[in-house]
Parts: structure tokens; C-alpha cells; sequence
């Protein structure tokens, strides 16, 4: 069933209080993931597509039972548009195997669609994505969450998590730990993959790790 679904967002949190309201539409005409996703390619509700390649939308089955959603895609998302294709999706996806979750009960998803990034010599740095871009993208996740319906949801870092869980939301407090929430029947919140390959020693990235690894089995335990 095409169904249209008109989400009011308010372009830039800055601006907001300083200027007349600056409110864009994006009508999302779909509850079906291809479509969103095609959709989704012509998004310009912040400014974050000028700097990107294109668009990486989520993927996995439409009938995933598991949601996973990170921050934003990084360079090699970017230039494949594929989500969590380059080191820390790698590294998510084999984590996940060893856990016991099989890829294919898996929608892989980003809070924020465009890579953002800035230069360094001539490599492209990862920027963690601002409140106002974050509030633009959100109704292509709520979107995502409508037609996917997933069990259940596992938000990837702060960013994920404070998106779908709120502001005052804190991983380091509440990770592993399945939280009440209208957006699934099961909510969990962990680490970003991505922290645990930043750690700042072996001991360190051991330790977050293994707790990774429990939480990722605590989601593998679940049952239909
Ligand atoms: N980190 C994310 O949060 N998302 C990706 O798609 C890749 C890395």
C-alpha cells in the first residue's frame, strides 16, 4: 500500500531561534525499503549531500527481525553506498557471526545518511553529525522502523542511541540493558564498533570487546 506520510522537520537547530522558522517537507511516498531508498537519493533536508557521493540508505532483508543503527556512513560507505562496509562494519558484521546472529535477520541502518566528513592532507575525516542534521534525517530512520518493524533494535553509540532514545540517553550507563521503548519490543543500546577499533590500548580494546560480544549475544538469545 503506497501511503503518504508529510514529516515536518525543522532544518537547522541554530538557526531555528535566530531567523524566521525555516521548515522543509520531505514527503516520504512509501512504506517499502527500495522505494525509501530511492527516495532517500535525492534528499537535500540539510546540507550534508553537497559533500557526500550519495546517499547510503539502510539495507538487509525486509523482513529483518534485527535493526542495528549507527551514526553515519564513513569513506568507504560513502564512495560503495553501502552502510558498514568499511573497517568498523567489517569488523560489526563479523562480531555479530560470532555472536551467533545470522546477516541475514539483519537491517544495517545510520541515524544520518550523507557522510560528513573533513579534509586532512588527502584524507577525508569523519565528523560526527550535528543535532539539526541529525533531526533532518530522522524521518528517513523513523520511516525505516515503520516499514521494517523489527523485533528488535540495537543502537551503535551515543548518537544512535540519543536519536531513538533521547538526549539524556547515556550508553556509558545503560549499555546492554534492554530498555522499554515504543520503537520495538526489544531495545538495546551498545558500543559503536567503530570506538572499540579506536581503543586506546590492547587491554582496553579487549575489554570493550568481550562486552560487545555479550551484548551481542544477550540480542542472539532472544527467540521468536
Ligand atoms: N559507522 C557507522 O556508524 N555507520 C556506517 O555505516 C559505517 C561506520
Amino acid at each position: 500500500m503506497v501511503r503518504k506520510i508529510t514529516n515536518t522537520v525543522t532544518r537547522n537547530r541554530a538557526t531555528r531561534f535566530k531567523k524566521a522558522r525555516q521548515v522543509r517537507e520531505i514527503p516520504l511516498l512509501s512504506h517499502d525499503l527500495t522505494e525509501l531508498a530511492q527516495d532517500a537519493q535525492n534528499c537535500r533536508n540539510c546540507d550534508l549531500w553537497r559533500n557526500a557521493t550519495q546517499t547510503v540508505f539502510g539495507e538487509g532483508a525486509p523482513d529483518a527481525r534485527i535493526m542495528l543503527v549507527g551514526e553515519v556512513p564513513g569513506d568507504q560507505e560513502d564512495l560503495q553506498g553501502h552502510p558498514f562496509v568499511g573497517p568498523a562494519g567489517r569488523y560489526l558484521r563479523a562480531k555479530l557471526q560470532e555472536a551467533g546472529i545470522d546477516l541475514k535477520h539483519v537491517y544495517l541502518t545510520n541515524a544520518v545518511k550523507h557522510f560528513k566528513w573533513e579534509p586532512r592532507g588527502r584524507r577525508r575525516i569523519h565528523k560526527k553529525p550535528s543535532a539539526g542534521e541529525i533531526t533532518a534525517c530522522r524521518p528517513w530512520l523513523n520511516a525505516e522502523i515503520v516499514a521494517l518493524k523489527p523485533e528488535i533494535i540495537v543502537c551503535l553509540g551515543a548518537t544512535a542511541a540519543q536519536t531513538l532514545l533521547g538526549r539524556d540517553f547515556r550508553v556509558t550507563l545503560h549499555r546492554g540493558e534492554f530498555l522499554q521503548s515504543s520503537i520495538a519490543p526489544h531495545v538495546m543500546a551498545t558500543i559503536h564498533p567503530s570506538a572499540i577499533l579506536r581503543a586506546p590500548d590492547e587491554n582496553s580494546r579487549q575489554q570493550q570487546e568481550r562486552q560487545f560480544l555479550n551484548d551481542l549475544k544477550k540480542i542472539a538469545s532472544i527467540r521468536h
